[in-house]
């Protein structure tokens, strides 16, 4: 059972590409949100993983939650952490790992994937040659974490952890205002970005998207995924594009 995190396809591809290689499920944390189902029974000779975005060097609030919900009676099985990030994991792997053992789950082994930046008030996404390349390097270090799975080799094998990468994950607390963003007068109100939102901050109101609650986890599905490219974060998401991947 690989369980996963995805806004924007990246961490979503890896846990896929994971199962099917283990012919294994992947499944998805929103949708045991939306169905409000987050309670398993391991199967002795099954692998138990976590795929996830890393955010602010942490985790999204979204893994944190499902993790806290999450009723999952293991049995011996080998279990481990995967990191989709774009520059570096920080402390994600260490986080994740004290969440689960505050579960009595105790991680086996830690990888990581770098793929394409999905913060674009940061990150350029537009080159798609570019997206591509890391992609398909992603792609062949699945593969060499595959092959690690397959032998039930123990260890943290995240190489772009940071020494205290944790002590940087309490920025993502401001990081979450929906205050930060804004939509633009080419809306035409499909309301897909209402729809795909995981944590249900969005509403349509007279055609727009409205953000009814305070904070959500910012994993800018929606502005990625906006098929007007309508919604923004700040001055520099308009210039750095939009990505999904494919
Ligand atoms: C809110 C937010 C914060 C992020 N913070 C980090 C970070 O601290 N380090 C990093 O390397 N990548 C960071 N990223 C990039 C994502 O971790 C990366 O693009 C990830 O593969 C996206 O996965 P997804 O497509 O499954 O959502 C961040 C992305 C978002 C949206
Ligand atoms: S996805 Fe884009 S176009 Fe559709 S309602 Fe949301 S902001 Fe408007
Ligand atoms: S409002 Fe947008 S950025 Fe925030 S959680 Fe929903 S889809 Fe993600």
């Amino acid at each position: 059972m690989i369980f996963y995190f995805s806004a924007t396809g990246n961490s979503r591809h890896v846990a896929t590409k994971i199962a099917d290689a283990l012919g294994e499920n992947a499944v998805s944390i929103t949708d045991c949100f939306k169905k409000d189902f987050c309670n398993f029974l391991a199967d002795k000779s099954e692998n138990i993983g976590f795929v996830f975005p890393v955010y602010n060097f942490g985790l999204p609030i979204t893994v944190i939650d499902f993790i806290k919900r999450m009723n999952i009676k293991t049995n011996g099985n080998y279990i481990f952490t995967v990191a989709t990030y774009g520059g570096f994991s920080g402390g994600a792997s260490k986080i994740i790992k004290n969440e689960l053992a505050k579960k009595n789950i105790t991680v086996n082994a830690q990888y990581s994937v770098r793929m394409p930046d999905t913060w674009t008030p940061a990150y350029d996404v537009s080159d798609k040659e570019k997206n591509a390349k890391i992609n398909a390097a992603a792609d062949k270090k699945t593969d060499k974490i595959i092959k690690k799975i397959k032998k039930h080799s123990t260890g943290n094998f995240d190489s772009r952890r940071i020494p205290f990468g944790d002590k940087f994950y309490g920025g993502y607390e401001s990081l979450r205002r929906t205050s930060s963003l804004s939509v633009e007068d080419n809306c035409i109100g499909c309301g897909l970005c209402a729809k795909e939102c995981p944590v249900d901050a969005i509403e349509i109101q007279s055609g727009k998207p409205v953000w009814v609650k305070d904070k959500c986890a910012m994993c800018l599905g929606c502005l990625h995924r906006c098929p007007q490219f309508a919604i923004q974060r700040g001055s520099k998401t308009k210039e750095h594009g939009q990505y999904i991947h494919e």
